[in-house]
């Protein structure tokens, strides 16, 4: 089948890889024509594993093109797949001017039937909008082609995206159209062989699904932070509580680990954009700003442990930070809760020693040339003549690292550990001051 992505960001880009790698000749379109000519010479605009390998397979075989052309993208497509940003507006809700805008691309050049398919994250009532859109530009040419817009929401995780493509849980498809079903079936009928995970419904329930989805799980995250919070004042462990709750099936392990709060590209966007939608149909999200609420605050509180270790004033302090990225296995710090740490350390006139094993070039772009953050190629060297090492993101190297070459490196033996990697017990024994989240102070 011929496929066309418009937007070959995260989503579209893996879509595009993966669609292609089951036999699909796939075009991904993106206007930015810097990253199209970096994807045309085999570089990868995102760190994603497995990716790069992916693409450049599939590029080889001759059934993955990227282009700026969005006219012959469109054309050539039965199916064309909108796969830009909706990043929140000046009020939270999603900004869907690059959905309408590649709408009104796509009326503008289709040439007979296609199916439209919104994977980006849109509010409820948007395939309403990129229907009347392409309906609008195609009566002003005069044109009048068959189309069916359809819901596909995405639900991969990045670090994870290609497995998750590869094997969903489930492809959310929304559509009222039979047409459209059957297509949309055979673009996916590849991914579903063991078992039939396709969930076809209405349109809004599909865009409406991908929220919720996102909202339960960013809500899930809160509540245990919040825990973690109370089990500081009460002197509980937070982790005996964690395993203690996850046990039980009806919770379970995922998405209940305390930390320095949650970020990314989809949860904090797709939360504010649920309340707004919430709002705008005059119903209330007091859950949702709960939740949103209780990770703001939860992004200070290594901070606020900071201050209570060496006070206000950390002018002539130096902090390490491992981990700048939302997460472990990505280069996105979009919203990653190390960019307010950083801001409001140096804001208390503290200097900051980094090193991310992925995004430290990202971390770069959105700091700029900031004379308060030095950046280190290693682990270890960034914490030479630093006061105390911060850890803000899991990734794996930092598990299990060489305390003695810590304490050497370190001037005073002090860790704030933002994801509870270490153990209490062990920390003491080796004489660190450690700071956790959610775990009693042992002396
Ligand atoms: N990143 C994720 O983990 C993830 C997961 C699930 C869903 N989503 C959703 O998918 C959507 C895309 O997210 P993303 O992370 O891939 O975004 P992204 O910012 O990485 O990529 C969007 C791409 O669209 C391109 N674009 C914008 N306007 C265009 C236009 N008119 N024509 C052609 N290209 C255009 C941009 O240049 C960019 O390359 C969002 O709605 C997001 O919420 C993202």
């Amino acid at each position: 089948m011929k496929i066309s992505i418009v937007g070959s960001g995260y989503v579209g880009l893996v879509t595009g890889a993966c669609l292609s790698d089951v036999g699909h000749e796939v075009t991904c379109v993106d206007n930015n024509v810097e990253k199209i000519e970096m994807l045309n010479h085999g570089e990868m605009p995102i760190f994603e594993k497995g990716l790069k390998e992916l693409v450049q397979s599939n590029v080889e075989d001759e059934r993955l093109f990227f282009t700026t052309n969005i006219k012959k993208a469109t054309e050539d497509a039965q199916v064309i797949f909108i796969a830009v940003g909706t990043p929140p507006d000046e009020d939270g809700s999603a900004d869907l001017q690059y959905v309408l805008a590649v709408a009104k691309d796509i009326g503008n050049y289709m040439n007979g039937y296609k199916v439209v398919v919104d994977k980006s994250t849109v509010p409820i009532g948007t395939a309403d909008l990129v229907q009347a859109t392409i309906s609008e530009v195609l009566q002003s040419r005069n044109a009048s082609h068959e189309f069916d817009v359809v819901s596909n929401p995405e639900f991969l995780k990045e670090g994870v995206a290609i497995d998750d493509f590869m094997k969903p849980d489930r492809v959310v498809i929304g559509t009222n159209s039979e047409r459209a079903k059957k297509i949309m079936h055979e673009v996916y009928t590849a991914f579903t062989f063991q078992h039939d995970r396709i969930i076809f419904m209405g349109i809004r329930s599909a865009e409406m699904t991908k929220y919720a989805a996102n909202a339960m799980l960013a809500t899930k995250i809160s509540f245990m932070n919040e825990i973690s919070r109370l089990c500081e004042q009460v002197d509980a462990d937070v982790e005996d509580v964690r395993t203690g709750i996850g046990s039980d099936h009806r919770i379970g392990y995922s998405f209940i680990y305390p930390g320095a709060g949650y970020g990314g590209s989809c949860f904090p966007k797709d939360v504010k954009a649920l309340i707004k939608i919430a709002h705008k149909h005059n119903s209330t999200a007091r859950i949702l700003e709960a939740v949103e609420e209780v990770n703001d605050e939860q992004k200070l509180v290594l901070v606020k442990k900071i201050v209570q270790h060496f006070g206000n004033d950390l002018s002539d302090k130096v902090f390490s930070i491992w981990g700048l990225s939302f997460k472990p296995m990505t280069d996105d710090m979009r919203e990653a809760p190390s960019r307010v740490i950083i801001k409001e350390l140096i804001k208390k006139g503290a200097k900051i020693q980094a090193y991310d094993p992925e995004a430290m070039k990202e971390s770069k772009r959105i700091f700029g040339d900031n004379p308060n953050i030095t950046y280190f190629e290693d682990q270890y060297s960034a914490l030479k003549n630093s006061h105390a090492l911060l850890l803000i993101t899991e990734w794996r190297q930092f598990r299990m690292p060489d305390f003695d070459k810590i304490s050497n490196l370190l001037k005073e033996k002090v860790i704030f550990d933002g994801r509870n990697q270490y153990e209490p017990v062990q920390m003491e024994e080796l004489g660190f001051s450690y700071y956790c989240i959610g775990r009693p102070k042992l002396s």
